[in-house]
C-alpha cells in the first residue's frame, strides 16, 4: 500500500526570520502530544483541529516549531505509536485536510511543523503485517517484519531471550490458517507493534515514500522514533544484562531520581547498521528545500555515541537524554553540560537540552522524587519516594531557566510551561499505558504525563474541549495552573517561560557558548553566555549575586541574594 503523493508543495510560506544559521541549530521545539492538547469536537479526546485553534498561544509562548506525536491512523493501543496507515490521519485525530489546515496555519505563524515517523514497527493491524500473516512460512510478505521459527521441540519455546521494553517477552506466536501454532514475531514494544525487518530493501523503499509523502505536504522534519533500534545483531543471539545494570544516560547518578534500565548491550539497541539508513534519508531530505530535519529518539549512551547519529551526513539532531536524567545536582548538570557540547560540536552539530516529554514522569514531578525511580515505571498512588509539589516546581522552574539559557536547541513538552505535575493518583480504570498492563500493574506507565491540558480553570475540561470530556481525567488542583490563570500574571510560570524565550532569541543565547565562572559552591551552576551570565543554584544555601542588571529570576528575589532551587540571569 504505497503512500500517495501530494503534488502542491504545501510550503507557500516560508520563513522571513531566517539570519543565514540553520534555525534548528538553536531552535526551540515544543512537543504537542495531539491526544491531550486541545479537542475541537468535544468527543475527550485531543485532535488537530483543536491544535489548529491554539497555535496563537504558541506563537505568544514564542517557540519556534512544533513536534506532533503520532496522529496516523492506529488502533491506539500504544497511543499511536502503532501505525496501521503511516499516510492518512485517525479519524479520532481529523483527516489529511485538517493536518493542511494546521501546518499551514502554522507556518503563517512562523511555527515550523515535524511530525513523528514511528519505523521500528508498525501496528499488527497495518496491512503489511496482516498480509503477512496471512502469507506462508517464508513469503516475502512475513519478510517484511521478523518472523522465526521457535526453539523446543515442537516450536512451543519463543526464538531468543529478549524482552519487551513494556514488559514481558518480546515475541508472540501466531496460529497458522489450519489452526496449528506457528511461527513468532519479534515485537519489542507491545504485542500489537510487530518489529519491521530494515534488512529487506523493501522496508526501505516503502519508508522513502512515507518520507516524501510528508516533505511534499510541507512537513519540516521529522522526529525518528527508536531510533537506536531499527537493526538487530545478526543471528538475534540472546541478551545478557550487565550485572550491574547498564544506564542510558552515562554519567553515574549521584542522587535519588531518574535511572534508565535499558542496557547499552543489547543486541537490539544502537547496531551500527542503523546508520546507512539515516545516510539514505538524509538524501531524500536533502532533495527539499527549506532545511529539514530529522531528530533522533536514540536512548545510548554515552553522549559521544549518541553523536554517532548526528554526523554531517545524517541526522540533525538526537535527543539529550543524558541531560533528561541528570538529577537536580550542580555537579552532575556541570559534567553532562561540558560532555554534551563536546560530544556534539565534535561532529558539528548543536546539542539540544530537554526535561520532559510523553514517556517520562514531567520534571516538575522528577526532580522531587525521594526514591530511584526507573524510566519507564511512572508513578502513581504505592510509589516510594512521591514528591513534595511545592519543592518540585520550585525545582523545574530552575532547571526550565536554566535549560533555556544553554547554546543549541531545546525542547519543551506541551504543558511544562504551566509547571504542570505529574498525576499520580489516576484512577486504574481510566490508565491506557500498556506498560501497566503487560506488567500486570506493577509499572504505573505515563499516563500520567500525559493527562490532557487545563487551558482555562473555569471551565468545562479546563478549556481542553468544549465538554467535559477528557480521555484522562483531569486534577481539581489544576484550576491555577490553567493557562487564563498564569497568562499576564507576573511571576507564573507561563510568563517566566515566555521571558526565558524572548531573552534567549534577544541575546542570542541559541548560538552562544558556556563559559564556566569559578568561585561557586559546587552545588552552584554559574557560566556565562555571550552578554548573560546564568546562576543556577541546586542547593539549600542562598548565594550573593555578581554585579549586573537582573534579567529574568525563576522565583522572586529579596535582594541581590538567590535561595536555593532557583536560577538568575543577569546582564554582563
Ligand atoms: C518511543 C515513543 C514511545 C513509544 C515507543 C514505541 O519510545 O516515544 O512513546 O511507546 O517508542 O513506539
Amino acid at each position: 500500500m504505497p503512500c500517495k503523493r501530494f503534488h502542491a508543495v504545501g510550503n507557500a510560506v516560508r520563513f522571513s526570520f531566517m539570519t543565514g544559521t540553520e534555525w534548528w541549530r538553536t531552535a526551540v521545539i515544543y512537543q504537542i502530544y495531539p491526544r491531550s492538547f486541545a479537542d475541537a469536537n468535544g468527543d475527550g479526546m485531543g485532535d488537530l483541529a483543536g491544535i489548529t485553534g491554539r497555535l496563537p498561544a504558541l506563537r505568544e509562548l514564542g517557540i519556534d516549531a512544533i513536534w506532533l506525536s503520532p496522529f496516523y491512523t492506529s488502533p491506539q493501543h500504544d497511543a499511536g505509536y502503532d501505525v496501521a496507515d503511516y499516510c492518512d490521519v485517525d479519524p479520532i485525530f481529523g483527516t489529511l485536510a485538517d493536518f493542511d489546515t494546521l501546518q499551514r496555519t502554522a507556518h503563517e505563524l512562523g511555527i515550523r511543523v515535524i511530525v513523528d515517523l514511528v519505523p521500528n514497527h508498525s501496528s499488527s493491524a497495518h496491512p503489511w503485517f496482516q498480509a503477512a500473516l496471512a502469507a506462508p512460512e517464508g513469503s516475502a510478505e512475513r519478510a517484511h517484519y521478523i518472523f522465526r521459527d521457535g526453539q523446543g521441540e515442537n516450536g512451543e519455546l519463543p526464538p531468543n531471550n529478549w524482552e519487551s521494553v513494556f514488559g514481558g517477552n518480546a515475541w508472540t506466536r501466531v496460529t497458522n490458517a489450519d489452526g496449528t501454532p506457528g511461527q513468532w514475531y519479534l515485537h519489542l514494544f507491545d504485542t500489537t507493534q510487530p518489529d519491521f525487518d530494515w534488512d529487506n530493501p523493501w522496508v526501505r523503499a516503502q519508508f522513502r515514500d512515507v518520507l516524501r509523502f510528508w516533505l511534499d505536504r510541507g512537513a519540516d522534519g521529522f522526529r525518528v522514533d527508536v531510533a537506536h533500534g531499527m537493526i538487530k545483531a545478526a543471528g538475534l543471539p540472546d541478551y545478557t544484562p550487565p550485572v550491574e545494570g547498564g544506564s542510558m544516560g552515562g554519567a553515574s547518578v549521584p542522587e535519588p531520581g531518574i535511572v534508565a534500565e535499558w542496557a547499552e548491550t543489547a543486541p537490539y539497541w544502537a547496531q551500527g547498521g542503523v546508520h546507512e539508513i539515516y545516510r539514505d534519508w538524509r538524501l531524500v531530505l536533502d532533495e527539499y528545500p527549506g532545511q529539514r530535519i530529522l531528530a533522533a529518539e536514540a536512548w545510548v549512551d554515552p553522549l559521544s555515541r549518541v553523536a554517532e547519529w548526528v554526523r554531517p551526513d545524517e541526522m540533525h539532531q538526537a535527543f539529550n537524554f543524558a541531560y533528561l536524567e541528570t538529577p537536580w545536582h550542580g555537579a552532575a548538570l556541570r559534567r553532562v553540560i561540558d560532555d554534551s557540547v563536546e560530544a556534539f560540536s565534535a561532529v558539528g552539530a548543536p546539542s539540544t537540552w530537554v526535561l520532559s516529554n510523553h514517556d517520562v514522569v514531567r520534571h516538575a514531578s522528577r526532580l522531587a522524587l525521594t526514591a530511584e525511580n526507573l524510566q519507564g515505571h511512572g508513578i502513581g498512588p504505592k510509589t516510594a519516594g512521591l514528591p513534595d509539589t511545592v519543592i518540585g516546581l520550585k525545582r523545574a522552574r530552575a532547571a526550565s531557566a536554566l535549560m533555556l539559557s544553554l547554546p543549541g536547541s531545546g525542547y519543551l513538552y506541551q504543558g511544562e510551561e504551566l509547571g504542570l505535575p505529574e498525576v499520580v493518583d489516576l484512577p486504574d480504570a481510566s490508565r491506557e499505558d500498556p506498560t501497566w498492563f503487560r506488567t500486570n500493574g506493577e509499572r504505573y506507565g505515563r499516563d500520567g504525563c500525559r493527562v490532557p491540558l487545563p487551558w482555562e480553570g473555569a471551565a468545562p475540561s479546563f478549556g481542553f474541549g468544549p465538554t467535559s470530556s477528557s480521555w484522562l481525567p483531569q486534577p481539581a488542583e489544576w484550576a491555577p495552573l490553567a493557562r487564563d490563570a498564569q497568562d499576564g500574571v507576573a511571576g507564573s510560570t507561563l510568563e517566566l517561560y515566555k521571558l526565558a524565550l524572548r531573552l534567549r532569541r534577544e541575546h542570542a543565547l541559541g548560538l552562544g557558548s558556556v563559559e564556566w565562572l569559578g568561585g561557586f559552591a559546587d552545588d552552584v551552576v554559574a557560566f556565562r553566555n555571550g552578554d548573560v551570565t546564568v546562576i543556577a543554584n541546586t542547593g539549600t544555601a542562598s548565594v550573593e549575586l555578581p554585579g549586573g542588571e537582573l534579567l529574568l529570576a525563576s522565583e522572586p528575589l529579596a535582594g541581590r541574594t538567590l535561595p536555593g532551587d532557583t536560577t538568575a540571569w543577569l546582564s554582563t
